[in-house]
């Protein structure tokens, strides 16, 4: 099914440094929330934590210092962050088995860990298929990667609500709203995902279908946004670091760019490369 994609030079370069300045950003913020949410007594799990913030810190520095790369640079560069988020998924793991195994008390939820853990192995199947320059036809992946992003934002909207101070009951209706609303939408991708099976061509309902979710992942846009400047005005009684409320705001505003290419790539039949 997966088939050889005709990437030019300048598009491996290109799309291996929008993917890295993306992730590598959202990979180093998750070591400071998994270390912010272990107990003090779990000095080596913190420490390795704080090993991770530094070694994706620096990682990141290096990816937006890039400025006319050759392929062979980028190359070993995608293939040193893929090692080291090999590490870092087991490092995830260790800490949700702790979790799931209620070895202490953790201010981390299990299902935060276990998001943060598909993140990181999401990062490496994209620099993966970069490096092996092999990509899917286009309704795979848009299937595929609405299916992954619909389970992400569900997952965003459990943590605003449960993280929310409890008189916050109108800001929890609404993200109790956002979270029913994506686990809907990612039901109904996964039901499309199978319909198309297993020529994975384009039906003209996915298109309308594109248009469901963008619409829903641009109200829960907004509606992070709100959130985050009002948890930076300190206007909203939470649980939520204004990192974290950035952070889900950004995860929003990436998926939302990859709806445009979906789009896109739906119109044309042709896989979009490097739009970002
Ligand atoms: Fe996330």
């Amino acid at each position: 099914m997966q088939k050889i994609c005709p990437l030019t030079t300048e598009q491996f370069i290109t799309q291996s440094l929008a993917v890295n300045r993306f992730w590598l950003r959202i990979m180093k913020e998750h070591a400071i929330f998994i270390r912010l949410g272990l107990p003090c007594d779990q000095r080596e799990l913190i420490q390795v934590a704080k090993f991770f913030e530094a070694q994706y810190d620096a990682l990141l520095k290096r990816a937006n210092a890039f400025t006319e790369p050759s392929a062979a640079e980028i190359r070993m560069f995608n293939m040193q962050v893929i090692a080291l988020t090999q590490q870092y998924i087991a490092y995830k793991t260790r800490v949700l088995n702790a979790i799931t195994r209620c070895e202490a008390v953790f201010n981390l939820y299990a299902l935060l860990m276990d998001h943060v853990r598909r993140e990181a192995v999401e990062f490496v199947r994209e620099l993966d298929q970069l490096l092996r320059g092999i990509t899917a036809p286009v309704g795979f992946e848009v299937v595929r990667e609405q299916t992954f992003w619909t389970r992400i934002m569900a997952d965003h909207a459990k943590f605003i609500a449960h993280l929310l101070d409890p008189s916050e009951r109108g800001l929890e209706k609404k993200a109790q709203g956002f979270s029913k609303l994506f686990d809907r939408l990612r039901f109904q991708a996964i039901d499309l995902s199978d319909m198309i099976a297993p020529s994975y061509k384009p039906i003209p309902t996915l298109d309308r279908f594109t248009g469901e979710v963008t619409e829903a992942t641009a109200k829960l846009r907004d509606f992070k946004k709100t959130g985050r400047n009002l948890i930076g005005q300190c206007k909203i009684l939470s649980e939520i670091p204004e990192l974290l409320a950035d952070h889900v705001l950004r995860e929003a505003e990436h998926f939302l760019g990859l709806l445009e290419e979906h789009k896109e790539m739906l119109k044309s039949g042709n896989r979009i490369i490097s739009i970002k």
